[in-house]
């Protein structure tokens, strides 16, 4: 649990972005954490607790520390015939909890393979893909208040989730580090398959089973989305937007093909990528920054790309599809300045 110095953050951010922090430090517990906390070091300089940087967009050195769970354990809390409640390390990677899960024949969390990140950052991020949400089978979060470096911890609802959002973004931003997530998942065969072509995938793999809903996952994903190992990127740059349907009807009139999908009685959300690809922007490159061309959500650093130039690619995202259809973009990515 050494306090290092002057450290690379290239290989913590799938933009793979060439920055440096001051200091950097992980930990394997959470009394290690708890130790951690109390150093002068990381009490007297701005602090920022990563995952697997699959979210992070660096614009500079970044001035303080930074911390990274090694909390890598996964228990069984309990079980009946129905159903396993594990409690998960914030350091495991995600989809090596998925893998976990799928050989032990455990339900739920299949649609959510290959998602980049590790299972602290998927409570905090409320991440999703494939019509399954993380929050649909988290029963618990345990966290450290930094402050007070008090253990608390937090049920579902208490954590108040909502696509891409949760507590831990928003009123208790930068105030708690998680350490273990507690997950729900059945014993029983149960399946999210309605999404797009989902099913008709899986059924050309074989059986519906858990291996094959992964597989098939794995393979949509890898045909549309870069590997960060080869094209830095952070998945979805921006959330799809959630609009008022009195303005979608009223769009709709001009784009009679817009894909939508109703949210509540008053509100629709629309894929940011259709909107980014309508606007001409799909596929193109600016310099060592390009907007990828399976899909117009990712925007992928071509080599030796700066923070900043992916910020300004973004933003000019942004104005662009604003300017068309009057919609702001949100960006999913955290900027670190
Ligand atoms: N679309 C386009 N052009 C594009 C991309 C998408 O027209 O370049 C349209 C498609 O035609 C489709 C719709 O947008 O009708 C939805 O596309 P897709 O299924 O690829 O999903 P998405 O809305 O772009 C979201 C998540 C992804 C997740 C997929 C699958 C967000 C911000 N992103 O993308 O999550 O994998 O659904 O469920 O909600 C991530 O967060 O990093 C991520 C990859």
């Amino acid at each position: 649990m050494q306090i290092k110095q002057n450290i690379s953050l290239k290989p913590y951010n799938t933009f793979g972005v060439d920055v440096k922090t001051k200091f950097f430090s992980e930990y394997n517990s959470v009394e290690e954490l708890k130790i951690l906390l109390q150093n002068d070091t990381v009490r007297n300089n701005r602090l920022l607790h990563i995952g697997g940087g699959s979210n992070l967009l660096f614009l500079t050195d970044f001035d303080g520390i930074i911390l990274h769970s090694k909390i890598n354990t996964i228990d069984i809390v309990e079980q009946d015939m129905f159903s396993v409640l594990l409690r998960v390390g914030s350091g495991v990677t995600w989809d090596d909890f998925v893998a976990y899960c799928v050989k032990k024949n455990y339900y739920g969390i299949e649609n959510l393979s290959l998602i980049p990140g590790e299972v602290g950052a998927s409570a905090v991020q409320n991440i999703g893909a494939y019509g399954v949400e993380v929050k649909d089978v988290i029963e618990k979060v345990e966290f450290i208040e930094i402050e007070s470096i008090k253990f608390n911890s937090f049920s579902n609802k208490e954590c108040r989730y909502s696509y891409r959002k949760s507590i831990f973004k928003e009123k208790f931003k930068g105030k708690t580090i998680i350490t273990h997530v507690y997950f729900r998942l059945k014993k029983e065969p149960t399946y999210v398959l309605d999404y797009a072509h989902l099913k008709e995938a899986v059924l050309k793999n074989g059986e519906i089973n858990l291996t094959n809903v992964r597989k098939t996952v794995i393979e949509i994903r890898e045909s549309k989305l870069p590997d960060p190992k080869k094209l830095g990127n952070a998945g979805s740059f921006f959330m799809n937007p959630i609009i008022p349907k009195s303005q979608f009807d009223e769009l709709s009139l001009s784009y009679p093909s817009m894909p939508h999908y109703p949210v509540s009685e008053s509100e629709v959300k629309v894929p940011a990528g259709w909107l980014i690809e309508q606007c001409d922007l799909k596929g193109k490159r600016f310099e060592k920054v390009a907007i990828y061309e399976k899909q117009a959500l990712v925007i992928v650093n071509l080599g030796g790309a700066t923070g900043e130039n992916i910020a300004t690619v973004a933003s000019l995202v942004q104005i662009t599809v604003k300017k068309r259809f009057g919609i702001d973009l949100v960006p999913e990515v955290n900027f670190i300045d």
